[in-house]
């Protein structure tokens, strides 16, 4: 519950930045779907922008709140997108994926002037990797693609990794794309960037939920219903205990 009290205050925050006029990415997950609602709320006040959702279910939840949804396509950039992370560390690296959207979130995020990430504190790590890596991969030859994730964390010094395909119950979870996401259990990602890269070259790997230095700033939110903004080059402990 209090985790919910902070993405709501971070959600409400990254709201009342938004500008009259922008071009708006609308990320997934419980944070940004805050944003979402928040969002709704001042566009019912008069706002006027329009929006391109990152997943299939944030633009369910836009459409049944009246958020103007325009096709990224149609656009040539967005002023902003408001996105969650799984982590997030002083550089605004992140990891994302986590709600198994991290193509369209990189697609939106990648097209945007600057990205804002919206987190509780718990989110906010000196430090990448202890939340599992998720990648994107074809149903076609998943095993094989397995294997050749593990081979590539091997020759870059990882151990023993634990690379699996992300489950519900007995089914494999299955993205907005038709695909699967298996989940790196990295551990320490001390060189995101070159990670990144390296897995993308894979064939079958579509995307994977390394966000390189993509975040402009972190809103964080704490259980008393305050946020703040905070800019890349952050104290991640101090941000934690909210003294930053
Ligand atoms: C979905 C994501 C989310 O932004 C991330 O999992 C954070 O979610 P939440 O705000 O619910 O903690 O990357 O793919």
């Amino acid at each position: 519950m209090s985790a919910e009290q902070a993405k709501i205050a971070a959600g409400i925050y990254a709201a009342s930045l938004i500008e009259d006029g922008q071009k708006v990415g609308l990320g997934s997950g419980t944070s940004a779907w805050h944003f979402i609602r928040a969002l709704a709320k001042r566009i019912g006040e008069g706002l006027n922008v329009v929006c391109s959702p990152a997943s299939s279910t944030s633009r369910k939840l836009a459409l049944e709140l009246g958020v103007p949804l325009v096709e990224l396509d149609e656009l040539d950039e967005l002023d902003v997108c408001v996105d969650g992370a799984d982590e997030i560390a002083p550089d605004g690296s992140m990891i994302k994926g986590g709600g198994a959207n991290l193509l369209w979130e990189k697609i939106i995020a990648t097209n945007s002037a600057k990205m804002l990430t919206v987190v509780d504190p718990s989110k906010v790590v000196t430090t990448l990797g202890a939340f599992p890596l998720p990648i994107e991969v074809t149903p076609a030859y998943y095993g094989t693609t397995i294997k050749n994730i593990a081979s590539l964390l091997e020759r870059m010094g990882w151990s023993n990794v634990r690379v699996e395909r992300r489950m519900t119950e007995s089914s494999p979870v299955i993205t907005d794309n038709d695909n699967y996401i298996v989940d790196a259990h990295l551990g320490t990602l001390t060189q995101p960037l070159e990670l990144a890269i390296a897995l993308n070259q894979i064939p079958g790997v579509v995307e994977n939920g390394i966000f390189p230095a993509m975040s402009s700033g972190v809103i964080v939110g704490r259980e008393d219903g305050t946020a703040s903004l905070v800019e890349p080059g952050f104290n991640a402990d101090e941000v934690r205990v909210g003294s930053q």
